[in-house]
């Protein structure tokens, strides 16, 4: 099993929550937890990993389970190896951050595409087979749910969210509303990726199904070793009796030593199968493959079990890093919105920042989101006459270029384009449709500086297409 490779030389930024309502299990150990470790060991990550207890408060109403949960997962995490100094690991719950934004999102958010969510629709059409009331115990955080977890990605502008397929929709719905997010208030967001890791088998359960919570088939990771050992001997097999060679293929049990062993011991078991291995040898040897890797991780899990004070600190230090780069972030989203002070807003001030709005993004320029030092953007629009225009404005706020209306948003679309690809002087025929910045709201006196504005126009253009 190989951790995920990143072919790029720039720091990836990885980001992944863990919902708190169960206790690990084996599965989750495989399928989750060893290959994100791996992958955040890798020198050109930068991973995130968080306890999404917000997300548990939509499939639990149960405080001590939640409670509970959060704090095995947060220890089975620290046990198995998570690196606080290399991985920012948080709960979600303490970064007030998040539920704001999920405000922001949600006003840009279709409810058509909250309407397409698998999970809502699911929960639709078992009312439907049921024949009861539609929206029958659906809650409005389960139909929020994505947007949340929205909030979640886009906060930390993660390039690659590690998931299950399960999850693939919610991200492609993150990436949905970061678009509609930055169409109306400029690039904010990065384009979250989805990443399945295909090399990772799920792992089968006690019989032989994928092993899962619903299926009441699962191996505790930190079972304790009697328990752990009575719970590989329930592992189904067919009933050939020692001597008779047995097949790997189908085999829960050859599936689960492989995902702990290396290959060369993996063969040897193989050989050992057709060789006519009792099961009960064969258990035997699961039990103390897994043993091996886990015992030392269970001494960990069951010394910090007995230190919630101690995960606690771990957690909220993990939370004051992650602020660090989302205190001001959400600043600048809150002002992109329009949450901003007020002074500035008298009439004939337009929309350009405040001296405190122009500090936040000094301060900014010094942090790890540094938002792409400031770039010129883009804004399209709809005029109240029901026709399209463009402008485009510096990092600050000011108008660079102001389009005329076009009957259609591909027509603005295509000028933007043109601009963007070829620069304002090479794109003579768009001048007839561009006003250049300086100029007063109505156009009226014409800029002050035509030629300084319109160098002003072609830096900024320059800026955008060197940004890619
Ligand atoms: N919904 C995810 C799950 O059930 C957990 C989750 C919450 C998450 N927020 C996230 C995963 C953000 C990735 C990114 O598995």
């Amino acid at each position: 099993m190989s951790p995920i490779s990143y072919p790029y030389s720039h720091t990836m930024r990885v980001l992944t929550g863990i919902t708190t309502t169960g206790t690990p299990h084996l599965g989750n150990y495989v399928g989750a937890i060893r290959p994100a470790l791996r992958s955040s060991q890798h020198s050109g990550v930068d991973a995130y990993f968080f306890l999404a207890d917000y997300h548990a408060l939509i499939k639990t109403d149960d405080p001590a389970r939640i409670q509970r949960s959060t704090l095995e997962l947060a220890a089975t995490w620290l046990a198995c190896g998570l690196d606080t100094e290399r991985v920012t690991f948080y709960r979600q719950s303490d970064i007030a951050e998040i539920p704001e934004l999920t405000w922001l999102l949600t006003c840009v958010c279709g409810k058509g595409l909250l309407n397409r969510a698998h999970a809502y629709k699911a929960a639709l059409d078992k009312n439907a087979a049921s024949g009861s009331d539609p929206d029958e115990g659906v809650t409005a955080g389960l139909f929020m749910y994505p947007v949340l977890m929205a909030a979640d990605i886009l906060l930390f502008n993660a390039n690659q969210v590690p998931v299950g397929r399960d999850q693939v929709q919610h991200i492609e719905m993150a990436r949905d509303i970061a678009a509609s997010f930055n169409h109306h208030y400029g690039a904010h967001f990065t384009l979250p990726e989805a990443v399945v890791d295909a090399q990772v088998a799920t792992l089968p359960g006690l019989d032989g199904r994928k092993m899962s919570k619903s299926y009441d088939n699962t191996i505790p990771l930190f079972a304790p070793p009697e328990q752990l050992k009575k719970l590989i001997f329930g592992i189904v097999t067919d009933s050939l009796a020692p001597g008779q060679p047995k097949q790997t293929e189908g085999s829960a049990l050859f599936q689960i030593y492989q995902a702990f062993a290396s290959a060369d011991e993996s063969a040897a078991l193989a050989r050992a199968y057709a060789q006519g291995i009792g099961w009960a040898d064969a258990k035997q040897m699961l039990f103390e493959r897994i043993e091996l890797e886990i015992a030392p991780l269970r001494a960990r899990y069951q010394a910090l079990m007995a230190q919630p004070h101690e995960v606690q600190a771990q957690l909220q230090a993990g939370a004051a890093k992650a602020r660090r780069s989302a205190t001001p972030f959400a600043q600048r989203l809150r002002h992109a919105v329009g949450l901003r002070p007020l002074a500035g807003a008298e009439a004939g001030a337009d929309s350009a920042p405040t001296d405190a709005a122009v500090g936040t993004a000094a301060a900014l320029a010094g942090s790890a989101l540094a938002p792409k030092p400031a770039l010129p953007t883009f804004k399209q629009y709809r005029e109240p006459d029901g026709q399209f225009a463009f402008k485009l404005t510096d990092a600050r706020g000011h108008l660079l270029l102001q389009s005329a209306s076009f009957a259609s948003p591909q027509a603005a679309a295509l000028a933007i384009a043109r601009l963007k690809a070829a620069g304002y002087a090479a794109s003579p025929e768009l001048h007839p449709l561009l006003r250049l910045g300086g100029t007063s709201p109505e156009g009226s006196a014409g800029s002050a500086d035509p030629a300084a504005a319109a160098q002003a126009a072609e830096a900024a253009l320059e800026a955008l297409r060197a940004a890619g």
